[in-house]
């Protein structure tokens, strides 16, 4: 008899392929102490150890369930509150048990899971599985100077892909930002959407004259998301040089992200300074949560397991269906790239 492995459906894939990508865990100004994240239902803490190297491991310790979040961070482990093991920053291994006299005796296989730690754009970074995207490099950012100023993550009850469609999403503004944007057209001129992969970008410019920006002249605004967990808004302005916000949502499970983002400026950006730009950010964003947490349902409907319609305003965001598909592909195909940055 012969048994058939079922078909996937394409939540399972987008959830698969959300394991094995990059996503924030924490900000790097925090880690003057451990801290604490659950990315896809794994618990886990970030610390900077006594060298300065940050590591990203399994929150419970294997000899009781202490939380290693309260404990003391030594210089290349970290110990448990309960009864003070101590765990490798590096690999995990158990390096001591103070209550054994002979610490050849520690159990071989006491050890904590250890994942990758990347420091970048304000942020830890880190993946559960054999990364199947390398860790987010963006174009328009190579070769700037960049100041970045993480900014307090924000709770919301959808999914990885619900929030990255709102943040790219056009036709939202004159409804949802009347305040922070002032009035914006209602219509959508056609978009030039490009896409290449895993990445999707286009080029709009921002009138001066309308809402908090008006003083700081033309700018052009490069959108870009890259599957699955990356967007961002590059502004470059003529008079002042450029500026950036970006939204890394990190998945707590498939329907609830605890959204990291943060904003740049290029050094000697000639305009506000990073916590004006921040405030201002903070604004749009905090327009935007009471509508998105009550989108139905929770996360892309990937299996048509809801009706939807589209219209050419949405053209990025069916691109960035078309490049999160690209991903789920991977997954099914077994390709993959394994470069750790
Ligand atoms: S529970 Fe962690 S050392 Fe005992
Ligand atoms: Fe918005």
């Amino acid at each position: 008899m012969t048994t058939s492995i079922p078909t996937p459906t394409k939540r399972e894939l987008a959830e698969a392929s959300m394991r094995r990508s990059w996503f924030p865990v924490a900000r790097l100004c925090d880690l003057d102490k451990p801290q604490t994240a659950t990315l896809l239902g794994v618990n886990l803490v970030i610390y900077r150890d006594g060298e300065g190297r940050v590591s990203v491991q399994s929150r419970r310790c294997p000899h009781r369930g202490g939380d290693l979040s309260m404990g003391e961070v030594h210089r290349n482990s970290i110990g448990c509150p309960y009864h003070g093991w101590e765990f490798s920053s590096t690999d995990g291994s158990c390096s001591r048990i103070p209550s054994l006299a002979d610490q050849g005796k520690i159990p071989p296989r006491a050890s904590i899971a250890t994942y990758p730690a990347v420091e970048r754009f304000g942020h830890v970074w880190t993946v559960l599985e054999d990364p199947i995207r390398d860790m987010y490099e963006i174009e328009e950012w190579q070769g700037l100077d960049l100041e970045w100023l993480a900014a307090e993550p924000i709770d919301s009850s959808v999914g990885v892909g619900v929030t990255i469609e709102n943040f790219r999403d056009v036709a939202h503004f004159p409804f949802v930002h009347k305040v922070s944007m002032g009035p914006t057209p209602e219509v959508v001129e056609p978009l030039s959407v490009n896409r290449d992969g895993l990445d999707v970008w286009m080029d709009r410019p921002l009138d001066a004259g309308s809402g908090d920006w008006a003083n700081d002249g033309n700018c052009m605004m490069r959108y870009r998301c890259s599957a699955p967990g990356l967007a961002s808004i590059t502004y470059h302005y003529e008079k002042l040089g450029r500026r950036i916000v970006a939204g890394f949502p990190s998945p707590i499970d498939y329907e609830h992200v605890k959204i990291f983002w943060g904003v740049a400026n290029e050094v000697g950006y000639r305009g506000a300074d990073l916590e004006e730009c921040l405030r201002v950010e903070e604004m749009v964003y905090l327009e935007d949560i009471p509508i998105v947490e009550f989108i139905e349902p929770r996360e892309i409907p990937w299996d048509s397991e809801f009706q939807e319609f589209s219209v050419p305003a949405d053209l990025f965001t069916l691109n960035y269906r078309r490049s999160f598909t690209e991903l789920m592909n991977r997954v099914k195909d077994g390709s993959h790239v394994n470069e750790f940055v």
